[in-house]
């Protein structure tokens, strides 16, 4: 066996994802030189001589760390004019068409033990809508209320991209414009042993695993997704993930700060619910926004409270960000020092043995590397973290049952829609934690947010009666 990768392997140190390969078909040894095409040794040495190095996992550095700023709401003491400046600007750049939206949808949704690409999940209480279907409602509402059809870019993983395309495929993209749909895939890193040997998952294929959501700008500019927007106006990009339907996928306000204040990457805050919630924190350091994931900052620093009794560290990260589509292109570009960190993640990895047997792990045997998005933050210039209402932005479903469980995002989607009838004056009987006593949904079709709701519930007359079953179309 001799091949120009093979001996760049052997060289490497990794001749071993070849110990089977004479025993191969032709195809499948072809199979397995492409994967290993895909692989940048050299990136795979560094990460292994910085990341599995004894004291790599010694936790992170708080010195100078802070909580960071943020732009609190009006209903907060935020400052009322300068939301509604930040409203007008959006939706003028949206009426300009200089924005689309981007869906994560790499993740394996391992925790909610569903099979499938996660945005086929139904989630909707009444007509059991996916997420995917909510999604594309919401951009197609927002691509009608400012006369311009949006572009909505996804980003798939190898495991799901053919089956999420199939999907869309199937329901006619829910109504938006094939041509606007756009769907890449996120590269693959290979899973390492602890001695930075990369591993086998059968004798023919590497175990291979999604490069994490930050891998998501290197995607955005290898796919040609940049060039696009930029032949197409698009210069802000609308970033969400798959998980969370009740996210404002267009909000004008989010879109107006960004804008108006010449952000590269701008992020939504919520306000922890109690110290234990596993979400990112919001931080500074030397001058820089940073997020600090629930997993690396100590339990007793998410404690701390200040004067008044409320947590220091209050500004939790829901995944929802802004990003300049240069600021992308830069980063992507992995210049020296500007490139997105890797994370270490030790894991059970299926492998096989020198034999080629089957090994399935009972404790981590080795690590994955992912990079995340929020970590192009310190990059950004002028970066903007404003506040969002949980009940409004945040709902996401991660677990089968308990919290970020289906059954905790349609209560939250009952109480938005009963909200929204409250607001306008309908009489909707609510428990005190403002959950209606009747199942009813409201299509984003419909209405999207309080403002197109409204808009479009004036319209009614005489307004339909509420009742279980109630759908709004
Ligand atoms: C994530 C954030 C956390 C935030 C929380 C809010 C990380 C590390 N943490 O946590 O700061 O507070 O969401 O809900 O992100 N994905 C890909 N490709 C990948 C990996 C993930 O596309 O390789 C997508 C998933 O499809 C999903 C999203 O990224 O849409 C989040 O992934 P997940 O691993 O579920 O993040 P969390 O641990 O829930």
């Amino acid at each position: 066996m001799s091949h120009p990768l093979i001996e760049k392997f052997s060289r490497a140190g990794q001749a071993h994802i070849f110990a089977f390969f004479d025993r191969l078909s032709p195809e499948a040894q072809r199979a397995l030189l492409a994967e290993a095409a895909e692989i940048d040794l050299a990136e795979v040495e560094r990460l292994t001589r910085t990341l599995l190095t004894k004291g790599a996992t010694a936790g992170i550095d708080l010195e100078g760390l802070a909580p960071a700023p943020y732009e609190r709401r009006p209903e907060h003491g935020g400052d009322v004019a300068a939301w509604t400046r930040a409203k007008a600007v959006g939706e003028a750049a949206l009426r300009m068409g200089r924005v689309a939206a981007f869906t994560v949808a790499g993740g394996q949704g391992t925790r909610l033990g569903y099979d499938g690409p996660k945005g086929t999940f139904p989630v909707t209480p009444v007509r059991q809508k996916t997420l995917f279907q909510v999604f594309a409602e919401k951009i197609l509402a927002a691509g009608r209320r400012y006369g311009k059809p949006l572009h909505w870019f996804i980003m798939t993983s190898h495991a799901n991209h053919a089956a999420t395309e199939a999907f869309f495929a199937e329901n006619k993209c829910f109504g938006l414009d094939r041509g606007r749909v756009h769907f890449f895939r996120q590269g693959r890193m290979p899973a390492v042993n602890f001695d930075g040997k990369i591993m086998l998952e059968t004798p023919g294929s590497l175990a291979l695993s999604p490069d994490g959501h930050g891998g998501s700008l290197r995607a955005l500019d290898r796919s040609g997704a940049l060039d696009l927007m930029k032949r197409e106006g698009v210069d802000t990009l609308s970033y969400f993930q798959v998980d969370n339907p009740l996210v404002r996928c267009i909000d004008p306000a989010f879109i107006g700060w960004h804008v108006s204040r010449q952000s590269e990457m701008s992020s939504k805050m919520v306000p922890k619910a109690y110290a234990e919630e596993k979400v990112g924190h919001f931080c500074t350091q030397r001058g820089q926004t940073i997020v600090v994931e629930y997993s690396d900052l100590p339990m007793e620093v998410q404690r701390e409270t200040d004067a008044s009794g409320q947590l220091r560290y209050l500004a939790g990260s829901i995944a929802i960000h802004v990003l300049d589509r240069e600021f992308v292109r830069h980063i992507a570009a992995g210049s020296e020092g500007v490139a997105l960190p890797f994370h270490r993640a030790d894991k059970k990895i299926p492998t096989i043995d020198a034999s080629g047997a089957v090994v399935k792990p009972d404790k981590a045997n080795g690590v994955k590397f992912e990079m995340f998005v929020f970590d192009a933050l310190p990059f950004a210039k002028n970066p903007v973290v404003i506040e969002t209402l949980r009940a409004d932005d945040f709902s996401p479903v991660k677990n089968a049952e308990g919290v970020d469980s289906p059954q905790t995002c349609r209560d939250d989607q009952l109480r938005q829609f009963a909200r929204w009838l409250h607001a306008n004056g309908a009489a909707i009987e609510t428990d005190r934690s403002g959950k209606p006593a009747h199942a009813i949904e409201v299509s984003p079709l419909f209405g999207y947010d309080a403002d197109s709701f409204a808009d479009a519930w004036k319209k009614l007359s005489p307004p339909p009666a509420i009742r279980d079953g109630l759908y709004l179309a």
